[in-house]
This record gives C-alpha cells, sequence and structure tokens, in this order.
C-alpha cells in the first residue's frame, strides 16, 4: 500500500490547474446509459471512483472507451441490468445507476451500498421517489430489486423531507425518460445537479427550475435521450478549496487555473473571514493571498449548497488548528464526519468533540506524525496539515485520496511542497 511523505513548513507557490469535478462527473456517466447512441464525455477526473463506475457500466454490457480525462459511453444495448455487489461496495455512488437503469430498462437490481466511513447513508428517499413514479421496489439478499410498469415510469409530484444530492440525481434521470410531469420539490442545488439538468435537456427531456429547489421534469414517454454534443464536466470545487487551505495553512499565494469561481463562495468567504484576501486574474482563475501573520478563528455550519459543504468541513478544520483563537465547527449533513479528529490531534491539534461540533482551540504549531487516512476528504485534511507541520508526516491508507484528487501529490510538488508518495514495505 502507498503512503505520503511530507515535510512540513515548506512555503508553497505556483500556479496549477483544477481538474473536472468527480461528483458532477459521476452522474453523467450514469445518464450516458440513458442514450442509446454514443455519448463523449470529457474534462473527466482521472480518478479510481471515475474508472469503477465506467467498469460498472463495461460488466452492464456498455461499450466504454476511455483515455485520460475523456470517455465515449455506448449504451445502446446492454447485458444485464444488475448492479454487482462488488463494484458498488467499492463506491456507494454506483447507486446512480438505479434511477436510469429503470427508466430505461424496466427493471434492475443494485446492490444496496450500506453504510460508510462517515455515517449510515440510507437510500430511503431514492426508492420513494422511484416508487411514487410507480415502481415497484423490493429488497431481497441485499440488492434492490426495481420493476417499472409495463407502460413505463409515469411522472410524479416528489415532495423531498430532507435535501439529497443523490436521491435528487436519480430522480431526476429517472424522470428524464418517464411519461409526463415530474416535480421535484426540496431538490439539492448542487451545480451537479445543475450540470446533470443542462445534460438531460440537451438530450431531449423538458427541465425547469435549473438550480432552485423546484424542479420539473417533462419526461420524453421512453424515447432515449440524444447527446448531440460532448458534455464537459464542471470544474472540481472541492479540489479547487482543498488548494486554496494549502494557501491558507502554509501562508503561500497560490493561483487556481480552471475553476468556477461562483461555486467556491462559501469556502472563499470563509477563508476571507479568517484573514485570506482573493484575487483573480481572469474569470476562471483565483489568487489565495493568506495573511502575513496568523489567521483568525472561523465558525462553520455545513449545509446544502450554496451554503458551506461537508466536503470541505475537514479541510477547513484543519486550517482552523493554526488559528489565533478557538474556531467552531458544526458538521450538520453526515452523523459521523469527524474521523479526521484524533488524526488531526495526533499532529498536535487541539480539537474536542461534543456530538456534532467540534471546538478547535488554536496551538502554536503542529508536529509530523504517522497519521491514517479515514475517507476521502478526511484524507485531504491530514495532508494540509502535514503541509503545515514541523518535521515529517506519513498519510497512510492513501487509497482514499486516490478515489478523488487527481495527481495530488504532482500537484503539491509542482507548488513546491516536499512530498513522496511511497510504498509500504
Ligand atoms: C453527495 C456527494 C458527497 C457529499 C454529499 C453532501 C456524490 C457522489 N457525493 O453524496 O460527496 O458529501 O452529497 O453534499 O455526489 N439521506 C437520507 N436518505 C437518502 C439519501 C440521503 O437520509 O435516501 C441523507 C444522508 O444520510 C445525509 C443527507 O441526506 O445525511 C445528504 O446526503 P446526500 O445529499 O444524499 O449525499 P450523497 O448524494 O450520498
Amino acid at each position: 500500500m502507498d503512503y505520503l511523505q511530507i515535510e512540513g513548513g515548506k512555503p508553497l507557490s505556483g500556479t496549477i490547474k483544477i481538474g473536472g469535478a468527480k461528483n458532477a462527473a459521476l452522474p453523467v456517466i450514469a445518464a450516458a446509459l440513458l442514450s442509446d447512441r454514443p455519448v463523449l464525455l470529457s474534462n473527466l477526473p482521472n480518478v479510481v471512483d471515475i474508472r469503477t463506475l465506467l467498469r460498472l457500466l463495461g460488466i452492464l454490457g456498455a461499450s466504454v472507451e476511455h483515455e485520460g480525462h475523456q470517455a465515449q459511453i455506448n449504451a445502446g444495448a446492454l447485458q444485464s441490468t444488475r448492479a454487482v455487489y462488488e463494484i458498488v461496495a467499492q463506491m456507494r455512488a454506483s447507486i446512480l445507476v438505479l434511477g436510469p437503469l429503470l427508466t430505461r430498462f424496466g427493471e434492475c437490481e443494485v446492490s444496496l451500498p450500506g453504510g460508510c466511513a462517515i455515517g449510515q447513508r440510507p437510500i430511503d428517499l431514492h426508492l420513494k421517489a422511484l416508487e411514487a413514479m410507480g415502481a415497484s421496489i423490493e429488497i431481497k439478499g441485499g440488492y434492490v430489486h426495481a420493476v417499472a410498469p409495463s407502460e413505463g415510469l409515469q411522472g410524479a409530484k416528489i415532495i423531498f423531507d430532507k435535501v439529497s444530492v443523490g436521491a435528487t440525481e436519480n430522480t431526476l434521470m429517472a424522470a428524464a425518460l418517464a411519461h409526463g410531469k415530474t416535480e421535484i420539490i426540496n431538490a439539492a442545488r448542487e451545480p451537479e445537479i445543475v450540470q446533470l439538468c443542462e445534460m438531460l435537456k440537451s438530450g431531449g427531456a423538458k427541465i425547469e427550475g435549473i438550480g432552485t429547489g423546484r424542479i420539473t421534469v417533462e419526461g420524453t414517454g421512453g424515447a432515449p435521450l440524444h447527446f448531440k454534443k460532448p458534455i464537459s464536466v464542471i470544474p472540481d470545487r472541492i479540489e479547487a478549496g482543498t488548494y486554496l487551505c494549502a494557501g491558507a495553512i502554509t501562508h503561500s499565494k497560490i493561483t487556481l487555473e480552471s475553476v468556477q469561481i461562483e461555486h467556491l463562495q462559501s469556502t472563499i468567504d470563509k477563508l476571507e473571514s479568517m484573514g485570506c484576501s482573493f484575487g483573480f486574474p481572469t474569470e476562471e482563475s483565483v489568487t489565495i493571498h493568506p495573511p502575513e501573520d496568523r489567521l483568525k478563528e472561523v465558525n462553520i455550519v455545513t449545509a446544502e449548497y450554496p451554503g458551506f459543504p461537508t466536503d470541505m468541513q475537514a479541510q477547513l478544520m484543519a486550517v482552523a488548528t493554526l488559528a489565533s483563537n478557538e474556531s467552531l465547527i458544526e458538521e450538520r449533513l453526515f452523523e459521523n464526519r469527524f474521523m479526521h479528529v484524533s488524526e488531526l490531534n495526533r499532529l498536535g491539534a487541539d480539537i474536542w468533540l461534543k456530538g456534532n461540533v467540534a471546538a478547535v482551540r488554536p496551538v502554536e504549531e503542529l508536529f509530523g506524525a504517522d497519521v491514517m487516512a479515514t475517507d476521502l476528504r478526511a484524507s485531504s485534511a491530514l495532508v494540509l496539515a502535514g503541509l503545515a507541520a514541523k518535521g515529517t508526516t506519513r498519510v497512510r491508507r492513501i487509497y482514499h485520496l486516490d478515489r478523488g484528487y487527481e495527481d495530488l501529490q504532482g500537484k503539491l510538488e509542482q507548488l513546491g511542497a516536499a512530498i513522496l508518495r511511497k510504498k509500504e514495505r
């Protein structure tokens, strides 16, 4: 197994390019199942989660040509509509094939994803929405077995009692080929949802309310979508936010290219409140200018977009460890998303947990140590802390990082970090 070895305390500088968003690319790939013709995708991040979902489509019988940041998927004919446990267990987001498979082929089986390191993560909202559209759903042998009525899924009014990115995506994809109008109330508003809506619209579904909490979809009545233009995945706001945090924690001026600034606003706001300032050399780039003296404390409550993203909570916590006063960080989305706390404390941080609130007490310095990555974003928080810590930090179990950050080590090295990827002996 590989690990990252970081010699901390080195200032960073320079410019890096941000890749396509993993969380936007996953539903875009799943939506290719809604078409019977080749779909061309570009700006895909080259990360494990993307390869995993493409592999699943291949197992289902789609033809998949993937090279670098591009893929061509042809789901004209599938051999199977069963998303097997072996793949879903590797990546929960595989559940995103449920809506497209069911609406296009009338029946499918998808392994239940189960919980994960950050919490239980149920899929009840996904299932309720599909049932409201007429699907019969049975859970048997660890699989969701879904069957659509013989005339296909029917448009319905779906009121989510909780905002869910994944459930909104599955519902949108199912609704795209359904008969009649589907209305989604309390829909997620994340940029990933906007990208998916635009894609479905370009393929022939009629969609209104894009980017709002109330989306209506007029389905094609069973006709597959046809995407005439390639779909280019939007920039990764979480990857970008992570590098902004690298600038803040190491007090380094860093420029990021290929970003969508609007998507970064809540992270920029928090870093600004800590004393950083920002420049925007072009419409698609941002430069962080950290203060010369210590960062100020920050108070964060995670929320749905456009609120502060839970996927940036761990990274901001790493930055807050070196602030001049106590910061409070409340996690509202996932019940167990604080696995990084004890590891950050191993690096000399002083963080106390009470329920879903972390009190991050200021320390003068962090010190290198061996730490263990527990989930994707927690892992990047440990890397950030390692960049600022005195001495050597070794971050183990970095397969979590490989799931969602393309060449993190290479990009940090490009900025001047002393970071090596090594093999465990
Ligand atoms: C997506 C992102 C993930 C991010 C999360 C929240 C992808 C691949 N992953 O995950 O990185 O952290 O959004 O921004 O895009 N819930 C239910 N029932 C359901 C579905 C969700 O109770 O059927 C709950 C979840 O447990 C959680 C909350 O709703 O507490 C939000 O989860 P959701 O938005 O669905 O997250 P994901 O789509 O899984």
